[in-house]
């Protein structure tokens, strides 16, 4: 059988077992590409020094081709010893193009190829997840610009506060998500930090040009410190936070969602491509699509958990339990990735009823209102606080609504009410004066999609 590319110092045989408990390719092939990108500026900067003829560079790089091409083409043969990607892809080129495949980890380690390849890998995952958001961000702002008519009442512990605009709604979500962008965006210079050309752990003895390395492979800068370089894996627990936060946000929009799709709320219908049926109760429509959305929050949080934990306690440099990054990270850049295309289906295909939520209105929301009403005459808050509940407990105990009382009623309360009380029991008009910066007022719901069309044109 074959010796393994690190078999020089061993007599005895890996155990079965521990080679399948050691090996990664199951799961990191996928970033092969990203670790043949490497490989070939390697090479380029291997010429740089002397190390490869450029007669040799091209073999090599065309032969880092060709296996490239077989990962595309679905034709790369994994053999049993294949221990992770790097030594699967360098035993592949050593096969197509002779000894002169030996040359080309000529000081380098799979300890900065790794991290290189995990860096490059995530950052072209990024730009995908990045678009992803601002798609979700779309379809939220367009649809509060459409349905900006739409009043129904704002809750606080689920209980009706005042009348919101449908739209201040949708763009609170949004604005979670746009600060989620921003967030992204921030943490991409922090990943886009070339760790190759460290080497095993102390730097590189055939002195390769990193600052070349770097710009080869689009990084925007270099590890300055090798030890760091090899052993790092704060960009992991970075995105890992981040995508933990904007699952949050996933999930707590999803939540408004399910509480509106009850039967009790008819708020909103979700549309059948999001909704899954009961294999018993026939009548049955669920909300599977935004249950999921809200539960998947869940395994990304245990993620980043997990990860942090297996971090904490690690000696410095390169450590095998490193390699243990990889399937919490995949995991979750394949969560985020399809919950925000999931999102951005819901939140297309929503059916809002607006009437539903018009007649969720009822008039004790306008109770802030009353109360304000009463300031306008200058009594002060705390008073007025006092004389509309008192209004409210009147509704109550007469079991009407607080605008079926009289004038007379409300001037048996304060002497301040006047004949223009009942013009205070008007939704729209409730709305339209919370006219300040961040209100529900139709003015500044433009002023905010205003503002998350400008976020979304920012790169
Ligand atoms: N498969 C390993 C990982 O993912 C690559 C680095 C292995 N380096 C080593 N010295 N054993 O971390």
């Amino acid at each position: 059988t074959k010796q393994k590319l690190w078999g020089g110092r061993f007599t005895g045989k890996t155990d079965p077992l521990m080679h399948a408990f050691n090996q990664s390719l199951r799961y990191d092939q996928r970033m092969y590409a990203v670790d043949i990108k490497g490989s070939i500026a390697y090479a380029k900067s291997l010429t740089r020094v002397g190390i490869l003829t450029p007669e040799e560079e091209k073999k090599i790089t065309d032969g880092l081709r060709s296996v490239l091409k077989e990962w595309q083409d679905g034709q790369f043969q994994v053999q049993l010893d294949d221990e992770d990607i790097h030594t699967a892809n360098e035993r592949r080129l050593s096969e197509l193009i002779g000894p002169l495949g030996g040359k080309l980890h000529t000081g380098r380690s799979r300890n900065d190829q790794v991290a290189t390849d995990m860096r490059l890998w995530l950052l072209e995952e990024a730009l995908d997840i990045e678009a992803g958001l601002k798609a979700l961000i779309r379809v939220m702002v367009e649809r509060a610009d459409k349905e900006k008519d739409i009043i129904l009442p704002g809750y606080t512990h689920l209980q009706r506060g005042q009348p919101i605009r449908w739209a201040h709604l949708l763009l609170s979500h949004a604005f979670s998500f746009s600060s989620d962008l921003q967030r992204l965006q921030q943490l991409i210079p922090r990943v886009s930090v070339s760790p190759l050309g460290c080497g095993a752990l102390a730097g590189n003895p055939f002195v390769v040009d990193r600052e070349f390395l770097a710009k080869e492979l689009g990084f925007q800068s270099v590890a300055e410190n090798s030890l760091w370089g090899v052993g790092d894996r704060d960009f992991v627990v970075e995105f890992l936070m981040w995508s933990s936060l904007a699952m949050t946000h996933i999930s707590r929009m999803a939540e408004d969602l399910i509480i509106y799709s009850t039967a009790e709320f008819g708020f909103v219908t979700l549309s059948d491509a999001y909704s899954t049926g009961s294999s018993i109760m026939p009548q049955k429509k669920n909300p599977d699509s935004l249950e999921l959305l809200r539960g998947k929050s869940g395994r990304v949080f245990g993620n980043m958990a997990g990860f942090l934990t297996t971090l904490k306690g690690l000696p410095s440099t390169y450590n095998k339990d490193l390699q243990e990054d990889k399937e919490p990270l995949f995991d979750a850049v394949d969560t985020i990735s399809a919950s925000l295309q999931i999102a951005e289906g819901v939140i297309s295909t929503l059916e809002v009823h607006a009437e539903k939520m018009r007649q969720a209105l009822t008039m004790d929301v306008l109770a802030t209102d009353l109360a304000d009403y009463l300031v306008r005459k200058g009594i002060p808050f705390r008073e007025t606080h006092h004389i509309s509940g008192r209004a409210v407990a009147m509704a109550e105990s007469r079991k009407c609504q607080l605008n079926e009382l009289t004038v007379e009623d409300f001037k048996s309360l304060n002497s301040n009410f006047s004949d223009d009380i009942h013009d205070v029991f008007d939704f729209e008009a409730s709305v339209e004066r919370r006219e300040s910066i961040g209100g529900t007022s139709r003015k500044m719901v433009d002023r905010q999609i205003a503002t998350q069309n400008l976020t979304m044109a920012r790169d």
